[in-house]
């Protein structure tokens, strides 16, 4: 259930290396007694960010590889504040109380079906203490549906000189959705091109999108008060033009 390839693992640090959502963070949460939890927390980028900040982090991911890259990434000061736990954001049981949660970069979306989404919300939430506040960013699909690589065309999202000597690296992605079942299919292509040769390696990543009143509805059912939705990490209101729907929330 949304383990991610070799080949994912291996390009994820490389492809998806953004840092823009991270203060949004730091503003939302204070370090405290307490850990901040991250759901599907990857290869640490924003649990590392948070922990060199001073915060202790609660870090759960279903994938052994991505968590392996995460602990070799982190100085032994860093690892201190970090407890790695490899679980389903779906099932996991916290080892102690959390002052926060975090879910970023679409990442609620791995969950393949609304019962598993439903699932994530009502496990967490019967872990969590009144007040917890809890961040979930997505992205909102009526803008990233209209994204040309999802409109069927192969399109270069990213490509960097020298990625190894004398070489380029080039992210590839061509797409699919079914607005039926609210799933989009991205067919990911890492290009390797040095001294006239490519190497390529594919994945493929399965999101299953919500529309906005249907998350604000699966967090109101698990006992989640919506406090706020914004369109971008500076807080500006989620409106129709908005990338993305941050939902910011509180366990009732
Ligand atoms: C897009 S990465 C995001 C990593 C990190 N949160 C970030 O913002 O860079 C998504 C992560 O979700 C994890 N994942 C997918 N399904 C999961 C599940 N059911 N439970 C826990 N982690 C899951 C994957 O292993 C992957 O590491």
């Amino acid at each position: 259930m949304g383990t991610p390839s070799h080949n994912e693992v291996d390009f994820y640090d490389i492809c998806s290396n953004f840092v823009h959502d991270i203060p949004l963070y730091e503003k939302m949460f204070t370090p405290g007694k307490a850990p901040l939890l991250e759901l599907a927390a990857g290869t640490g980028r924003v649990t590392i960010a948070l922990a060199l900040k001073n915060y202790e982090l609660i870090a759960v991911d279903i994938s052994e590889k991505m968590l392996r890259k995460a602990h070799q990434k982190c100085a032994p000061q860093v690892q201190e504040k970090i407890t790695w736990l490899q679980d389903d954001m779906a099932r996991f049981q916290l080892p102690c109380e959390v002052s926060g949660v975090i879910i970023a970069a679409n990442s609620f979306l791995l969950l393949p079906s609304i019962t598993h989404q439903k699932m994530c919300l009502l496990n967490l939430s019967g872990q969590l203490t009144p007040g917890t506040k809890v961040i979930i960013d997505v992205f909102h699909p009526l803008f990233k549906l209209k994204e040309p690589h999802f409109q069927g065309q192969l399109s270069l999202l990213m490509s960097i000189d020298n990625y190894v000597k004398g070489g380029t690296l080039n992210h590839w992605c061509c797409g699919r959705y079914d607005g039926a079942q609210q799933i989009l299919i991205a067919n990911n292509i890492i290009e390797i091109c040095r001294d006239g040769e490519v190497k390529r390696y594919p994945y493929t990543e399965v999101l299953r999108y919500v529309h906005r009143y249907e998350m604000e509805l699966l967090l109101e059912q698990a006992g989640f008060t919506v406090e706020n939705i914004f369109g971008w990490y500076d807080e500006r209101p989620f409106e129709h033009s908005s990338q993305k729907m941050i939902f910011v929330a509180r366990k009732n």
